[in-house]
């Protein structure tokens, strides 16, 4: 079966439905895939993140390797055993999280020596390494070691980080090959090509040229302004493949979403949903609710009239605004599964509205809501 197939295209704007089928089943896209990092969707039992209806989420590989790390993983048959998720799962490779978490490290000829930010540990990615491990991990999509550059870096600086990307890609599916069978994921490459137009469309011709199932860009949303996102995304989109699956990296407002979607991008992932679920930071669709604030004491009210979730069939704002207020870990369990239900539930709609060709309008109007106050 083909990894991916498009089965609708959208006559207002470039987005797309299509379908991925992977080991753990068939996902439809445009996806949001929530993120758990160690092997757990922070605050979230893996039978809720299904019950919402979630069927591909995210680890990450410079997690996983330091803790609990391979001798474990592989000991209980990769990390769907060991967590007891049967859904799909797509790893990072490391590559970003090296870059911003890791203290000392440094690329060499063969890849990227860092320090462990837990114990200071020394360690080494490889392009071939992190492929393995992603292996041992058992990830449905592994993704390709790539050098992520923060903006305002010098054109020279940007071309080197491309060029080892390229050549750390080329490794990978040469190490992908050479694995066979034994490798049961799908591997996908990783644009890069920093805020440079020139650089961005090389890479995205490289990676074009390649034999990855899917291609990802990288490299957004790192710090650059709102414009620059909004060009070198829709400039990168329009010169990657629409034969493969694309994927944009570290995404996850619902604005950045709907601006991905619109540029027929299939994928993206976010910490934002989770982690500001933690924070009390509610999404709905009238903007972004914080529940710390002393508006919400004696609200009788749910968090989103009409929501399906726990928090909003069983909870007051009241009662959430104190569990938050208070720490207590259920308002972050509960604030987290509103979220994460507000996303699927946002992307049910997005691919609804692609469906009936009207997503121009939706985005639109869905924005103009969500801002509106
Ligand atoms: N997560 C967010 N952006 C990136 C990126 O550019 N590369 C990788 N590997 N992971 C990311
Ligand atoms: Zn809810």
């Amino acid at each position: 079966m083909a990894l991916f197939r498009t089965i609708h295209q959208d006559t207002s704007s470039n987005a797309r439905l299509g379908i991925l089928s992977l080991g753990h089943g068939e996902v439809e896209t445009p996806v949001f895939m929530p993120v758990g990092t160690k092997g757990t969707v922070k605050a979230m039992f893996h039978e809720d993140v299904k019950k919402i209806g979630y069927k591909l989420i995210l680890g990450n590989t410079y997690h996983l390797y330091l803790k609990p790390g391979l001798e474990v993983l592989s000991q209980f048959g990769g990390l769907h055993n060991f967590s007891h998720w049967d859904g799909n799962l797509l790893t990072d490779s490391g590559g970003f999280q090296v870059f911003s978490l890791s203290g000392l490290r440094k690329i060499g000829e063969k890849g990227v020596t860092f320090q462990s930010h837990i114990d200071g540990s020394k360690h080494i990615f490889t392009p071939e390494n992190v492929v393995d491990t992603q292996n041992v991990i058992g990830s449905d999509i592994a993704m390709c070691l790539d050098v992520c550059t923060p903006p305002d870096i010098d054109y020279r600086a940007a071309t080197e980080a491309m060029q080892i990307t390229h050549a750390w890609a080329q490794r990978a599916i040469e190490h992908r090959q050479h694995l066979g069978e034994s490798f049961k994921g799908n591997l996908f490459g990783i644009v890069q090509g920093n805020f440079y137009e020139d650089l961005r469309k090389q890479s995205a011709e490289f990676f074009n040229e390649m034999d990855f199932p899917g291609i990802a860009i990288g490299g957004l949303s790192v710090g650059e302004s709102r414009e620059q996102f909004s060009h070198f995304l829709g400039y990168t989109a329009e010169l990657v493949t629409k034969e493969k699956p694309r994927y944009v990296m570290g995404i996850g407002s619902p604005d950045y979403i709907l601006e991905a979607v619109e540029n027929g991008i299939d994928m993206f992932d976010c910490v934002l949903a989770t982690r500001m679920g933690r924070n009390g930071g509610i999404f709905t669709d009238d903007g972004i609710i914080t529940l710390k604030k002393a508006i919400h004491t004696f609200d009788h009210g749910p968090l989103e009239e009409g929501c399906t979730c726990r928090a909003c069939t069983q909870y007051s704002r009241a009662y959430m605004h104190h569990l938050i207020k208070t720490g207590e870990m259920l308002g972050g369990m509960l604030a987290t599964e509103h979220n994460l239900t507000y996303f699927y539930r946002l992307m049910e709609r997005v691919r609804q509205a692609i469906r009936e060709n009207r997503f121009a309008s939706f985005k639109r109007e869905y924005l103009a809501r969500f801002y509106a106050k």
